[in-house]
C-alpha cells in the first residue's frame, strides 16, 4: 500500500475510513450492476440480483411515479453506505446515487457536491460518451478526484491503448493503468493487478464469485505461464512493457487532486474487478474533505457537528405529507436526539429521527460522522443549501443553483384551484425540483427546469400528491437570470423593464426573456446591474 497522501491531515479513526463517492456514466455503461456488486461485496446483500427487486421495493415507497417504472428509470437520487473490509481495516463507504438517466436535473450536480471522489464506468465498447463526458465536467469544477472501471470486458472491447488514450484526450485528464486486462470478449481472462502485482483470473462460471487471485512476483514470474496460455502472456507481457513506457504511473497526490485517474478493466456482471475497484477506492480514495463555508472553512476532524442539506425529497412517503433533506454531515460525530442550529433561521432543531441510508433498508441513525449522509425527515423548515451546526453561524458554500434551461407555462386545470397550484409548485420549488417564477404582471407562474422530462415528472407528482392535474404551455419566455446589484439601480431597472420581471420562491428578483439580444442590452445599459445564471442555496 502507497502511503497516505501529503496533504490529508490526521482524522479520527471513524473518520478516516470513511468514503463518501458517486458513480457516474453513461446510461447502460452498468452503474447498477456495479452497485448491486459493491454491496454483495460490502456484506449488504447475501446475493446480487437484489438491488432491481430492491428498486422496485423502494420506488413503490419513494419514487412511486408510474413514469419511473414505465420508462424503468430513476429520477430521484439516494443514498446508500456499506462496509468494506480491506487488509485488516474495516471501510465505511457511503454512495450517493445520482440519476443515470440523461435529462437529468440539478439533483445530480449538487449529489456531487456531497461527494469527495467519484467513480467513472465507461462501456469498454464505448468509451466516453455524452453524459459520462457531462459529469465528468461538473467533478472537474471542484477538483473532484476520480477513479475510473472500464466495464464489460467479457464483450468485444475497444484496444486497451485506445480507451486510455480516448479517456485522456476527451477528458484532459492522466490515465494509469491499475490493471491491465488479459484478451477481451470471449477471450477475456481476467486482469493483471499493476499495482499489487496479482493476477486476478474471472471465473465465467459463477458471476457471484469474487475472482481467484493468484500473487506474481512481479511479470517475469514464471508462476503466470502456469496461468496464463502462451500467445495471452507474451502479449500481456508486451502491452505492460509498452504502457510502462508510454503511460504515467500511478501517484496518490494526483488521483487527489483531481488530474489522474487510475483505471480498472473489468465486467461488474461477472463480479470481475469490483474488489480491486473497491480496495482502489479504500486505499487510495479521498477521506471525507473539508466543506467550503461562510466565514470560514470546516474541516472533518473539527468535534462540533456541521452538516449541509444537498437535496430535499418531498413525500417520499405519499401517504405522509413527510420531506426528507439529505443532509452531508462536514464535520463531528452526531448523536440521535441532538439540538442543532438551523442557521438560516438561527432557530434551534432537534434532531430525532434522523435516518441512515443502510443498504438494507431505511434505517434509524444513532450517530454519523463526518462524511456520512443522513436523512432528516422534516415539514418543509430545511431547504438545499442549509447549514445545520451545534450552535456557530457559519454557512456551507458552493451548493449551486442552475438557471432554468426550459420555460413554461402552468397552468391548473380547474382555474378556481390556482392557489393549490402555488403550494405545490412552492413545495417543488424549495425541493429544488424546479425554479417556479411568478411574473410581475399576468397571471399563471412560469416553471423552469434542467431537463424537459422535469415537466412530466412535475405534472404527474401534482396529479398524484395533490390531486390537481395541470396543463404545462409554452412561455414566451426561454432565458432567466437573477438579478442583483445596488437597490436603487435595481429598483430602476425593475421599473422600466417590468413586462419582463418575476420572483423566484425566495422572494429574489429574476429576469426573463426570450432572447440574448436582451441580455446583453441590460448588460450595456445597466452596467450596475449583473445577471446571473446561477445562483447559491442559501
Ligand atoms: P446502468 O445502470 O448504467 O444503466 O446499467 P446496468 O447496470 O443496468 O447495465 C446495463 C446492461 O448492461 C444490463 O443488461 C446489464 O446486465 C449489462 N451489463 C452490466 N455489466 C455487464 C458486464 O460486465 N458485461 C456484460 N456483458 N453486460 C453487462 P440488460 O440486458 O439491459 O439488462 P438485464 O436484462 O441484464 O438486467
Amino acid at each position: 500500500m502507497l502511503d497516505r497522501a501529503s496533504n490529508q491531515p490526521e482524522l479520527p479513526p471513524e473518520i478516516a475510513r470513511r468514503r463518501t463517492f458517486a458513480i457516474i456514466s453513461h446510461p447502460d455503461a452498468g452503474k447498477t450492476t456495479l452497485t448491486e456488486k459493491f454491496l454483495l461485496y460490502g456484506g449488504a446483500i447475501q446475493m446480487a440480483g437484489q438491488v432491481r427487486a430492491k428498486g422496485e421495493a423502494r420506488r413503490t415507497r419513494s419514487d412511486f411515479m408510474q413514469m419511473e417504472k414505465d420508462r424503468g428509470i430513476s429520477v430521484s437520487a439516494s443514498a446508500m453506505s456499506f462496509d468494506f473490509s480491506n487488509q485488516g481495516t474495516d471501510y465505511r463507504f457511503n454512495l450517493v446515487d445520482t440519476p443515470g438517466h440523461s435529462d437529468f436535473s440539478e439533483d445530480t450536480y449538487r449529489t456531487l457536491t456531497a461527494v469527495d471522489a467519484a467513480v467513472m464506468v465507461i462501456d469498454g465498447a464505448k468509451g466516453v460518451e455524452s453524459q459520462t463526458q457531462k459529469l465528468f465536467e461538473v467533478c472537474r469544477l471542484r477538483d473532484l478526484p476520480i477513479l475510473t472501471f472500464c466495464n464489460k470486458m467479457d464483450r468485444e472491447s475497444r484496444d486497451t491503448f485506445e480507451i486510455i488514450d480516448e479517456i485522456q484526450e476527451n477528458l484532459a485528464i492522466d490515465v494509469t493503468p491499475a490493471s491491465w486486462p488479459i484478451g477481451m470478449g470471449r477471450d477475456f481472462l481476467g486482469c493483471y493487478d499493476l499495482i499489487h502485482d496479482r493476477l486476478e483470473l474471472m471465473d465465467r462460471a459463477d458471476r457471484n464469485k469474487v475472482a481467484e487471485s493468484i500473487q506474481i512476483n512481479g511479470l517475469d514470474d514464471p508462476e503466470l505461464a502456469k496461468h496464463v496460455p502462451e500467445a495471452e502472456l507474451n502479449k500481456l507481457l508486451e502491452e505492460v512493457e509498452m504502457a510502462r513506457e508510454l503511460l504515467p504511473t500511478f501517484d496518490q497526490q494526483a488521483l487527489l487532486d483531481g488530474t489522474m485517474t487510475p483505471i480498472w478493466f473489468g465486467s461488474a456482471i461477472n463480479s470481475f474487478g469490483v474488489q480491486e475497484l473497491m480496495q482502489g477506492i479504500a486505499e487510495y480514495g479521498p477521506q471525507p474533505q473539508p466543506q467550503k463555508a461562510e466565514p470560514r472553512q470546516i474541516s472533518p476532524e473539527e468535534s462540533k457537528v456541521c452538516g449541509f442539506v444537498f437535496k430535499v425529497q418531498a413525500n417520499m412517503d405519499p401517504k405522509h405529507r413527510d420531506r426528507v433533506a439529505f443532509v452531508r454531515l462536514a464535520s463531528g460525530h452526531f448523536k440521535r436526539g441532538m439540538k442543532l442550529t438551523h442557521v438560516r433561521s438561527k432557530k434551534p432543531m432537534a434532531i430525532s429521527n434522523p435516518v441512515l441510508f443502510l443498504a438494507s433498508d431505511r434505517e434509524l441513525a444513532e450517530e454519523a460522522w463526518a462524511g456520512d449522509i443522513m436523512g432528516i425527515p422534516n415539514h418543509g423548515q430545511l431547504r438545499i443549501g442549509d447549514t445545520l451546526t451545534e450552535g456557530e453561524m457559519v454557512r456551507a458554500t458552493g451548493i449551486p443553483s442552475f438557471a432554468p434551461e426550459l420555460l413554461q407555462t402552468c397552468r391548473a386545470g380547474d382555474p378556481l384551484k390556482a392557489k393549490h397550484l402555488e403550494k405545490a409548485l412552492m413545495q417543488f420549488a424549495e425541493e429544488g425540483a424546479a425554479k417556479v417564477f411568478k411574473p410581475a404582471f399576468g397571471s399563471g407562474f412560469i416553471v423552469g427546469v434542467v431537463g424537459a422530462l422535469q415537466f412530466e415528472v412535475l405534472a404527474s407528482r401534482i396529479e398524484l400528491e395533490y390531486g390537481l392535474p395541470v396543463r404545462f404551455e409554452a412561455s414566451q419566455f426561454t432565458s432567466a437570470r437573477w438579478v442583483t446589484g445596488p437597490k436603487d439601480k435595481v429598483d430602476a431597472f425593475i421599473a422600466a423593464n417590468k413586462q419582463h420581471i418575476s420572483h423566484d420562491n425566495d422572494g429574489d428578483v429574476v429576469f426573463l426573456t426570450r432572447l440574448q439580444w436582451d441580455i446583453d442590452r441590460v448588460a450595456r445599459d445597466y452596467p450596475d446591474v449583473t445577471l446571473s445564471a446561477t445562483k447559491e442555496m442559501m
